[in-house]
């Protein structure tokens, strides 16, 4: 065998690589936080709960609390040494116990500190709580009415002159939509421990997509500096983006009770009290006037976005503002206003979700492309096909970016043909005309979604690598690990570099003391950025190495091979443990810190005009349902998916990402609704009234598909694209067949208007109406 050929193909990167913890997932034996051994004396918290939406607070009567048993004492906002907020967006409108008046149900007020949980939790409620009630305004529609007060500034989108465009356009459609809000319904819930050290210093174990936030915020509150707090992630039970900020209190309370009473702490909330006191997706109303010609290509629109931020900003800003970069989905339009409201209301305040306001914007352009399809009497798939971005013209988006990677048609032609979509549907208005009671409905709809944080300073990854002298390898970076394969991930890409088997690194878990100053694992960035930052790291070590081989071989640095294993120098084949050994030996630095930052990227938002997004990832989604008109329940019998992720870093992972994406916004769309009553109290706060969707919801056939051919034009790493949240927005083709479906009770001549979710009940209402004439 030639020397220089690897006598063994190690590359992992690409391939169908398991998830690391898949082994520890389905045995029980994947560490979380609460299966953690407790150090010694480790105390619990629980916390109080607001009962009211809105009022001042005129007493709290602790004495009961204080009296039970095991109770330790008791926290509130008096009992904070530093700044009681943990607001994100640093407004400094996110108390962790509310002071003077509560602003909703759910809020925290206090923890009780005890020796077990149930004493904790049972303390908590046995306090008596005087309020004085204060007017309430619980959603978009209250909010406006009350004078729009908004959590923080709106933005507004603007291309082309859009009064021209409308007074031009020989037709109009005016409606509004209603899109329900979301429950990350994360396995694990919120939960965090903290250990005190030695002077100001603790370690917290937090079930964070964001760490160094949670090392922020400990440190605010605490009023000690970013240098005292370690946070360690080693995984979450999912996070989903309602750990993005959502942990950030969890993690300040168990931190300020460890350091007042200098025993470790922990706080876990029950299923219910997670439910009712963290945020959940921003459900919107949209408004739209949308301005079309006779073909059905869109000449202006015009929307306003209101969103229900809750009681503070957290992140409604930026979830606004991705809405608003969604708005066109995929289409061109000549003329275009779209601006956002995120509104205050007595609310939990909404936050991070898969899609991060992009798929709200998104539902909404895919209603009025129906709306025109409609009038028209044409299949929506035409009217969509007609107003896709162009490749060379009629590219620049409302933010004034310009769609350089467009491959929509490819991915939609080349998905309708392998669905059967128009025989399909063909058959489907055949069978509708013959069947008056069940009705099939069938609707292709694309996705594009823009990849960046539009927090440009957000786009930075750093990663640390050590190589041991046997040749085994430590793998830290910032991103975190919640089930999404990004550990595996940049372990491949680590590998791959090295040339060495995956069983030769050690995938290290997350922690603020290895990497500092990391970006949340957050806007599907995490593979884009960690991936480089590691390869950097490698490229470092790698650098010294071939110097240091070619020193020890006497031959040239060019004659230094990376190879399958190890390295080739001149004709001599050395392993890379032997290699770190002498490297080592000779003094040579086997540790380094890699570094990544997005190119290109630029985002003004006072003048709403800029880059905010490095590319794209685009995708198609064929949805096939059957609604029963009697009862509204319904079935989705088939859905097959195209989608784009560059090219893959891991075609399983990826592949599972899209399924579950698919899934999971499917449930936002059909079945999962979250219900507050005229007080303010969420009353779906269970799995018994909050229905996520079950095993038993996947569709009978589910194809889904990688986009192959596709390469990120990009040189991301691997020339992958990300792929955590866009599959999520896929789901947009079951709303718009159960659309069809309805639809075809009046013969395709009306648009429904499906509010999200599509419940049965809706399905139902939809189709009276439409029987009676009415949309
Ligand atoms: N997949 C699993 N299994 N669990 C999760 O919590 N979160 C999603 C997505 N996929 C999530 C997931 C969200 S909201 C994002 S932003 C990305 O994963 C984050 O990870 P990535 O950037 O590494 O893709
Ligand atoms: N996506 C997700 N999380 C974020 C973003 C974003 O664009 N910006 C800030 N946090
Ligand atoms: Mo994902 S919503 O960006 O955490």
């Amino acid at each position: 065998m030639n020397k220089l050929e690897p006598a063994i193909t190690l590359a992992s990167l690409h391939k169908d690589v398991r998830h690391d913890s898949g082994p520890k997932h389905v045995t029980g034996t994947a560490e979380y936080i609460d299966d953690m051994v407790e150090p010694a004396g480790t105390m619990h918290a629980y916390l109080g709960l607001s009962t009211n939406a809105h009022a001042e607070i005129i007493n709290i009567d602790f004495s009961a609390t204080k009296a039970a048993p095991g109770v330790i004492g008791v926290l509130t906002g008096d009992d904070i040494p530093g700044e009681n907020d943990v607001s994100p967006s640093h407004k400094h409108d996110e108390p962790i116990f509310a002071s003077g008046k509560v602003q909703f149900w759910g809020q925290p007020l206090f923890a009780v500190i005890a020796e077990t949980r149930d004493q904790a939790r049972r303390a908590a409620h046995l306090v008596k709580v005087t309020y004085k009630d204060l007017p309430v305004s619980l959603d978009v529609r209250a909010a406006q009415a009350a004078g729009g007060a908004l959590v923080t500034e709106p933005l507004k989108l603007e291309r082309g002159d859009v009064a021209a465009g409308m007074a031009a356009a020989p037709r109009r459609v005016k409606g509004s939509m209603a899109i329900g809000g979301q429950d990350h319904f994360y396995l694990e819930g919120q939960i965090s421990m903290a250990v005190p050290g030695e002077d100001e210093d603790v370690t917290v174990f937090a079930s964070t997509q964001h760490p160094s936030e949670v090392q922020l915020m400990v440190a605010q509150v605490l009023g000690i500096r970013h240098h005292a707090v370690t946070v360690n992630v080693r995984r979450m039970g999912g996070g989903f983006g309602g750990k993005e900020t959502q942990s950030n209190l969890f993690a300040a309370v168990a931190a300020l009770a460890a350091k007042k009473w200098n025993r470790a702490c922990k706080l876990r909330p029950d299923r219910d009290d997670d439910m009712t006191a963290t945020g959940k997706r921003h459900d919107f109303v949209v408004d739209y006037d949308v301005g079309y010609d006779d073909t059905g290509k869109i000449v202006a629109v015009d929307a306003v976005y209101g969103a229900r931020a809750g009681f503070s900003s957290d992140l409604s800003g930026p979830v606004t503002d991705r809405a608003l970069f969604h708005a066109e989905n995929a289409y061109w339009y000549p003329a275009v206003r779209v601006r956002s409201e995120p509104l205050y209301t007595n609310t939990v305040s909404n936050t991070a979700f898969r899609g991060f306001g992009g798929p709200q914007g998104m539902l909404a352009a895919e209603r009025w492309i129906e709306d025109i399809a409609y009038d028209l009497g044409k299949d929506p798939l035409e009217i969509r096909k007609a107003n896709f971005y162009g490749t060379d013209t009629n590219n620049v988006t409302p933010y004034h970016q310009t769609v350089a990677d467009n491959i929509v048609h490819r991915v939609v032609d080349e998905l309708e043909t392998s669905s059967d979509y128009q025989a399909r549907r063909a058959a489907i208005v055949k069978y509708n005309a013959g069947s008056p009671i069940l009705k099939k409905g069938i609707a292709l709809t694309p996705v594009k979604f823009g990849i960046s944080f539009t927090a440009t300073w957000y786009n930075q990854a750093g990663a640390l690598v050590h190589v041991y002298k046997d040749g085994s390898i430590h793998l830290s970076h910032g991103g975190t690990e919640m089930g999404q394969g990004l550990y595996v991930k940049v372990a491949q890409v680590l590998a791959d570099a090295f040339g060495v088997g995956l069983d030769v690194i050690k995938i290290m878990g997350t922690s603020t003391g290895k990497v500092p100053n990391t970006s949340a694992t957050a806007a599907s960035s995490g593979s884009d950025l960690n991936g480089m930052a590691a390869w950097d790291a490698a490229r470092q070590i790698k650098e010294r190495l071939v110097v240091h081989a070619a020193q020890l071989y006497q031959c040239s640095e060019a004659a230094v091979q990376w190879v399958a294993g190890g390295i080739q120098a001149g004709d001599k084949f050395v392993p890379f443990a032997e290699l770190a050994a002498s490297a080592y030996l000779n003094r040579v630095q086997l540790s380094a810190a890699g570094f990544y930052q997005v190119p290109q990227i630029h985002w003004d938002r006072a003048t709403g005009r800029g880059h905010p997004f490095y590319y794209f990832a685009y995708g198609a989604a064929v949805s096939e349902v059957t609604i029963d008109t009697l009862s509204g329940e319904y079935t989705v019998d088939r859905v097959d998916i195209l989608h784009d992720v560059g090219r893959s870093l891991n075609p399983a992972i990826d592949i599972g990402q899209i399924e579950g994406g698919f899934i999971q916004g499917m449930g936002w769309l059909t079945t999962e609704e979250l219900v507050w009553d005229d007080k303010g109290q969420l009353r779906t706060k269970a799995p018994s009234t909050y229905k996520i969707p079950l095993a038993s919801d996947v569709p009978p056939v589910f194809n889904v598909k990688l986009a192959e051919w596709s390469v990120n034009k990009e040189p991301t790493i691997g020339r992958s694209k990300a792929v955590g949240e866009p599959p999520l927005m896929l789901a947009m083709s079951v709303v718009e067949a159960l659309s069809m479906a309805v639809a075809s009770v009046a013969d395709y001549t009306i648009a429904p208007r499906l509010d999200t979710p599509v419940t049965p009940e809706r399905v139902l209402m939809a189709c009276e109406r439409l029987k009676g004439g009415r949309q």
